[in-house]
């Protein structure tokens, strides 16, 4: 058990990737706190329901984390219920497809405070308790294939994913010495509701599977696999890195 002792807070857990690293986290043997923006509507008890089943313990925490005292009061209750948190998993993402003329400067913001701002908030927040307590910590972002493909009408989620590797390199460079190591992974085609369009339409499915090495949509686990690794010390000499997860989208 990679994982075993460890406790974890996973952003926009709620289901698809996070629910995936959540669970794969559990089994391997650690805590997990379930963040989501909303938590009301059963899908996050769900998860925590499944960590506890598997003897881990766990919760839910509501918080939009793109709000600063929204963020705070997350990893407060979070400190308080579960103990100190050793591993955060900014997970939390929303993608839009919209043309390039057509993005408003509300769409842009939106995402772009989302997919880019929360990670660098939550990071920040989590790295100034961890070093206060003087323990050593890990932190795993998710990016995306987007970082290195171009798809049509992200030019503002793109710009936020690709980001996101910056961010990883540079929050580790000041964090490593302190104890916090911080990587990424990026996913390619995961099957999740944020792309249950694709695969509604078999055409589309059919398509993107067919530019897959692997030959195959990916599951959330095999994202929770990757970041495990990341996360646990089998990776103690790892730090500043962004590895695709795609099952060899971008290189095929
Ligand atoms: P999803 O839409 O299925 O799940 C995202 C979860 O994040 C939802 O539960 C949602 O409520 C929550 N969330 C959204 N905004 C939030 C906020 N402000 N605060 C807290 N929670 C929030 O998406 P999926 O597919 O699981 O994606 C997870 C991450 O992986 C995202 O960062 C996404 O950009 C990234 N990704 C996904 C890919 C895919 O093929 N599914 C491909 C590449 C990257």
């Amino acid at each position: 058990m990679k994982l075993e002792g460890k406790t974890a807070l996973v952003t926009g857990a709620a289901r698809g990737i996070g629910r995936g690293i959540a669970e794969v986290f559990a089994e391997q043997g650690a805590d997990v706190a379930i963040n989501d923006i909303d938590i009301t509507g059963g899908a996050a008890d769900d998860v925590v329901r499944w960590i506890r089943s598997r003897g881990r313990r766990s919760m839910a925490v509501q918080a939009d984390v793109s709000d600063r005292n929204g963020v705070e009061s997350m990893f407060e209750k979070v400190w308080k219920e579960l103990g100190h948190v050793d591993i955060l998993v900014n997970n939390a993402g929303i993608e839009t497809i919209i043309p390039f003329l057509e993005i408003t400067d509300e769409q842009w913001t939106r995402v772009t405070d989302v997919d880019l701002r929360a990670p660098w908030l939550c990071s920040q927040v989590f790295c100034r308790r961890v070093i206060a307590e003087g323990r050593k910590a890990n932190i795993v972002n998710i990016g995306s294939i987007q970082a290195a493909k171009i798809l049509p009408g992200r030019t503002h989620y793109a710009p936020a994913k690709l980001a996101i590797e910056a961010l990883t390199r540079n929050t580790s460079a000041e964090m490593t010495p302190l104890g916090i190591r911080v990587n990424c992974v990026h996913p390619g085609f995961i099957a999740t509701d944020m792309t249950s369009w694709i695969q509604k339409d078999p055409d589309i499915l059919s398509s993107v599977v067919a530019q897959i090495s692997v030959g195959r949509a990916g599951e959330p686990r095999d994202i929770g696999k990757v970041a495990a690794f990341f996360a646990s010390d089998e990776s103690d000499y790892v730090t500043g890195q962004s590895i695709h997860v795609d099952g060899g989208w971008i290189f095929k």
